[in-house]
């Protein structure tokens, strides 16, 4: 099989994206995995340290592991937005394939002392495992948001402090500030497609760029991000509102139904078609 970081190599030179799902439950990742098999496609599973939390660490790796398995497609769990180094480690030790490291809360040298840590600790014990991390704040969370989320060009990530963080860190993946927000906002996200070019012309060649907060960004701006350099795309609020989505309408429409498979077949439905459309934009088909 081949690693995380030859796949997002491989999909950089092909001008596509490899798409990274959230998910807390099983009917999530068995519909992103639907997916993921129905356009033979490479996927990374993401649970961020709530999500982890509510699944259960070994039960991901061990779920995982299963569709793997009987799929026999690349698959890659992530501790999405591990926000101290304990629980990147601690989710690294539990048998996770690739590990986010998100300390961008922190001061610059902080945040460099923090990832290097990671990044020594899981390459002494695998050096296949790709390590992210995260330089830049972003605004928001994986919901719908009512309020207006604008952005300050101050707020962005500085190319030059993104590749010293790069070098001086040993990350594979990269993820910064380039207009983006976590979840959806009142109004429509604007990525600096300029800052994301100017920042992969000088950030190693062998370090992917990634882009979170993908939902609620225009396909238009998604195709410019992958021309600019992104390799790697986070969505979690899509898919969670079309879960919620289905699922109330299932039981507002089928209110006496108690099986849960029979209420679920439509969740997994809208999941998967939402998946499935992620995956097409981010490779062109
Ligand atoms: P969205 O909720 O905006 O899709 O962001 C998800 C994300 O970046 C997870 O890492």
């Amino acid at each position: 099989m081949e690693t995380l970081s030859e796949i997002l190599a491989k999909a950089r030179k092909s001008n596509g994206a490899v798409g990274h799902f959230n998910i807390s439950n099983l009917e999530q990742l068995r519909a992103i995995m639907e997916a993921a098999k129905n356009l033979n496609a490479p996927v990374m599973i993401g649970l961020s340290e709530g999500e982890r939390k509510f699944f259960g660490l070994k039960q991901a790796v061990a779920l995982v592991k299963s569709f793997k398995e009987e799929y026999g497609l690349p698959v890659f769990l992530n501790p999405d937005h591990s926000h101290s180094v304990e629980s990147a480690k601690a989710a690294f030790d539990a048998g996770f394939d690739s590990v986010h490291i998100d300390l961008s809360k922190l001061s610059f040298a902080e945040n460099m002392k923090g990832t290097k840590e990671v990044v020594d600790y899981i390459k002494s014990r695998n050096p296949e495992i790709s390590v992210e991390g995260e330089l830049g704040y972003l605004p928001g969370e994986s919901r719908i948001q009512k309020e207006a989320i604008e952005i300050k060009e101050e707020d962005l990530t500085n190319p030059e402090q993104a590749a010293e963080f790069a070098e001086k860190t040993g990350i594979d993946r990269f993820s910064g500030a380039y207009g983006n927000i976590h979840g959806i906002s009142a109004n429509e996200p604007r990525l600096d497609i300029e800052r994301i070019k100017a920042i992969r012309k000088i950030l190693p060649d062998n370090v992917a760029m990634v882009l979170h907060g993908g939902s609620g960004i225009p396909d238009e701006q998604i195709k410019e991000a992958i021309k600019a350099g992104i390799a790697n795309i986070h969505v979690n609020t899509e898919i969670r509102v079309a879960y919620a989505e289905a699922l109330r309408k299932f039981l507002a429409e089928n209110p006496e139904e108690t099986t849960p498979y029979k209420i679920m077949a439509p969740v997994l439905e809208a999941v998967r078609e939402k998946v499935e459309e992620k995956l097409r934009l981010f490779n062109n088909h």
